[in-house]
């Protein structure tokens, strides 16, 4: 591929996060926002509008044919993500795919197939990874700056489902898949754990509980994070989890446990991963993602504040400010979309691959731990194994 040559973006499925696709690939400098593709024509139209994009299609399939597109991002609600995937592998184009990378493991192993059959750069966006601090920690942990992993710790709590009137389609398992919160949040938290320390869960064991069984909606889905409530009176019986309590054991023996939910008050957007080694412990909080601490046993503990100067491996270039000036969780989107581009330069070349990007490959592997807590709990709280591919 001409690396010199401007890109072009199309995106479908113009809601929350779609949003943030397009604020990151303007940033790039050298992409043109081409189209974008929503549920019909009038909303099409209506949030290109909105969202200043020259170029509106009512069906995706006719985005996916437009030659003046490369790459295809996939904001849809996950019970579209596989067809639209699909069709734009199909159609040659490259693909950066939201999590989850589909509905179900076997949905999201043929994504993966069709993807490297393809031989075209196919990312999903686990967006943690790219903030310089998760990164500086992941290099630490390589560098085995912390002795061995023996524990894996902590949780990603939202609240924005607290309200029984909050309706989403991430509650209607023919729209979010079997499981809610832990597709929608879980799966960030296990690609993060496994991702900075390095090590693979190989089993679970899982405690699953609706806290809010009935939820009410005015017809429409709520977006993420919505404040204000629709109200409105149509009931929905909710059978997927917003709370997960789950017990992991990783590949080198190392335990660990992690919690998420989406209806506790006060936690609005709180990840927290601490990997505990036998020399030391790192921790860091999505919430205060400029810092990151160093536990020890005999000596003060330290608090690393990001620094370009003092980052290590991928940390640094992910790192655009000076030390003192806040990155933000936009700026890790940006860098997640940065290295996908740099990968779609390089023709989606397997070797090319930025090393903390997260493939069509992490988000199949997504779906099988995802998959073995639910079995896990189905099966009552009995350990499960997370299948192999
Ligand atoms: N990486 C992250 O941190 C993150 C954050 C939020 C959402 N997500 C993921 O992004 C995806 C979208 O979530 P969201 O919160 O933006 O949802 P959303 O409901 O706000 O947006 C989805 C959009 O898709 C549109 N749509 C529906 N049917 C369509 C069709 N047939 N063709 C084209 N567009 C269609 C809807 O009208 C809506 O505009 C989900 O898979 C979710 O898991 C990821």
């Amino acid at each position: 591929m001409n690396t010199n040559k401007r890109l072009g973006m199309g995106l479908v499925g113009p809601g929350f996060i779609a949003a943030h696709h397009l604020d990151a690939v303007r940033r790039l400098g050298d992409v043109d926002v081409i189209a974008i593709a929503g549920s019909s024509d009038d909303s099409a139209r209506r949030k290109a509008k909105e969202l200043k994009v020259a170029r509106s299609y009512g069906r995706y399939q006719d985005l996916v044919q437009d030659p003046a597109v490369d790459v295809i991002h996939n904001t849809t609600p996950n019970h579209l993500h596989f067809a639209v995937t699909m069709a734009a592998l199909g159609a040659g184009k490259h693909v950066i795919s939201d999590k989850p990378l589909a509905m179900t493991v076997e949905e999201a192993r043929q994504l993966r197939d069709a993807a490297v059959k393809a031989g075209v750069a196919h990312v999903v966006t686990f967006n943690y990874r790219g903030n310089p601090l998760v990164q500086h920690a992941r290099a630490m942990i390589a560098r085995a700056e912390i002795g061995a992993p023996t524990f894996v710790q902590g949780h990603y709590l939202q609240d924005w489902m607290t309200d029984p009137h909050v309706y989403s389609w991430r509650s209607d398992p023919d729209k979010g898949g079997a499981s809610s919160a832990l597709g929608d949040i879980g799966s960030h938290w296990c690609d993060l754990a496994e991702h900075v320390a390095g090590l693979r869960i190989q089993s679970v064991l899982a405690d699953l509980t609706t806290v809010v069984p009935v939820r009410y909606s005015g017809g429409e889905s709520a977006e993420a994070f919505a404040q204000t409530v629709a109200g409105g009176g149509i009931r929905h019986e909710i059978h997927s989890e917003d709370l997960a309590t789950v017990l992991l054991r990783f590949e080198n023996g190392a335990k660990g446990c992690f919690t998420a939910a989406q209806v506790l008050p006060g936690h609005k957007n709180d990840l927290r991963l601490e990997v505990n080694g036998r020399a030391a412990s790192l921790q860091w909080r999505q919430e205060h993602q400029n810092e990151l601490w160093l536990g020890h046993a005999a000596r003060p503990s330290e608090l690393i504040v990001k620094d370009p100067s003092i980052l290590a491996g991928d940390a640094r270039r992910f790192a655009h400010l000076p030390a003192g000036h806040q990155e933000s969780w936009s700026d890790a989107f940006f860098n997640v979309i940065a290295d996908a581009y740099d990968w779609v330069r390089e023709g989606g070349a397997p070797a090319a691959k930025p090393a903390p990007t997260a493939t069509f490959d992490d988000g199949y592997r997504s779906h099988r731990v995802i998959d073995a807590i639910l079995k896990s709990h189905a099966a009552g709280g009995a350990w499960q194994t997370v299948a192999n591919p």
